[in-house]
């Protein structure tokens, strides 16, 4: 039986290891990379790439060749939240169990962190070596696709959507596709970049892709269901905030018990899509049904 406890603390394990590294490389930087480290270690769940490397294992790669394109997409990640937790976004005092930025550092710092770890996450994607390195065109194509989901294309463009349509009533369409972009966008890039880097072939990549698009809307559902009937303590950050600011959800839509149906579905669907891949797609069968069993 596949353990995938035992895989995410291993996976975790190298990702903050590489994470600390980088930061370590700038200590000098004194308070922006003390506030970069206080949000970048305080423990999160480390999905984004986790999945990158299971990914890169899914087609026959080497975790260890694809760690730099996990830890940038755990950087932009990073960065997403301390934004959406700003005064003038969610307005939220607590992320990963923690004071949010802004509440420890000042909403100028907190804003000038999400800034740096956007552009570090670039500065660690693609080093002078990958450019002069055979696979230099992998690893371009991937600082596009990170661009891109990041961007007017992907999350910005979804958290435009979230923040515009406070207070009005989307329906579930409109709903699916802000939720694809907010949150869809980055999780399909995290799982086609380990891919990619990872020697998939075009059919594979193609598959991978279908299963990200499903986890990514499961994942986004999930955190909806979550913001009901989680428990904040055990998640790091407060719930009910989605109803107190008027936001479309799931289960503001459909109800709970139709909205967890819906994200099972979902993860059906996504497994699906995984059966052609033999037993190195392990990981990610288990981080597709972990995704809706999780507390937080
Ligand atoms: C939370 O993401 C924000 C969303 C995109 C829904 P995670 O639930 O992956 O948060 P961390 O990284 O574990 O803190
Ligand atoms: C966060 O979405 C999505 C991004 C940061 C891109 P939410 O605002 O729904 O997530 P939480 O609940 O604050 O983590
Ligand atoms: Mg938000
Ligand atoms: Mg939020």
């Amino acid at each position: 039986m596949f353990d995938l406890n035992a895989y995410l603390e291993s996976a975790r394990s190298q990702i903050n290891s590489a994470l600390q590294e980088t930061l370590n490389a700038n200590a000098n930087a004194g308070r922006i990379i003390a506030a970069m480290k206080y949000s970048l270690m305080a423990g999160g769940k480390r999905l984004r790439p986790v999945m990158c490397l299971a990914a890169a294992e899914a087609v026959g790669g080497r975790a260890e060749d694809v760690i730099k394109a996990a830890c940038a997409l755990e950087m932009i990640h990073t960065y997403s939240l301390i934004h959406d937790d700003l005064p003038a976004m969610d307005n939220d005092d607590l992320r990963r169990g923690r004071p949010t930025s802004h509440v420890a550092f000042g909403e100028g710092t907190a804003i000038l962190t999400g800034d740096a770890l956007l552009t570090m996450a670039f500065e660690t994607l693609a080093t002078i070596e990958d450019i002069k390195s055979d696979n230099a065109v992998l690893w371009l194509s991937v600082v596009h696709l990170f661009a891109t989901a990041a961007g007017v294309q992907g999350m910005i463009q979804g958290q435009m959507m979230d923040i515009a349509s406070e207070g009005t009533r989307l329906t579930l369409e409109e709903l699916g596709a802000m939720h694809a972009l907010k949150t869809g966008a980055i999780i399909e890039a995290s799982v086609l970049s380990g891919s990619i880097l990872g020697g998939g072939n075009h059919k594979q990549i193609e598959r991978l892709r279908t299963y990200a698009r499903y986890i990514g809307l499961a994942f986004q559902v999930t955190d909806d269901i979550l913001n009901v009937e989680g428990n904040p303590e055990v998640m790091g950050k407060a719930v009910g905030t989605d109803k107190t600011r008027q936001k479309s959800t799931y289960p503001s839509i459909m109800g709970l018990g139709q909205s967890k149906e819906f994200a099972k579905g979902l993860i059906n669907k996504a497994l699906q899509s995984l059966e052609p891949f033999d037993s190195r797609s392990e990981p990610l069968r288990a981080i597709a049904r972990y995704i809706i069993e999780r507390k937080r």
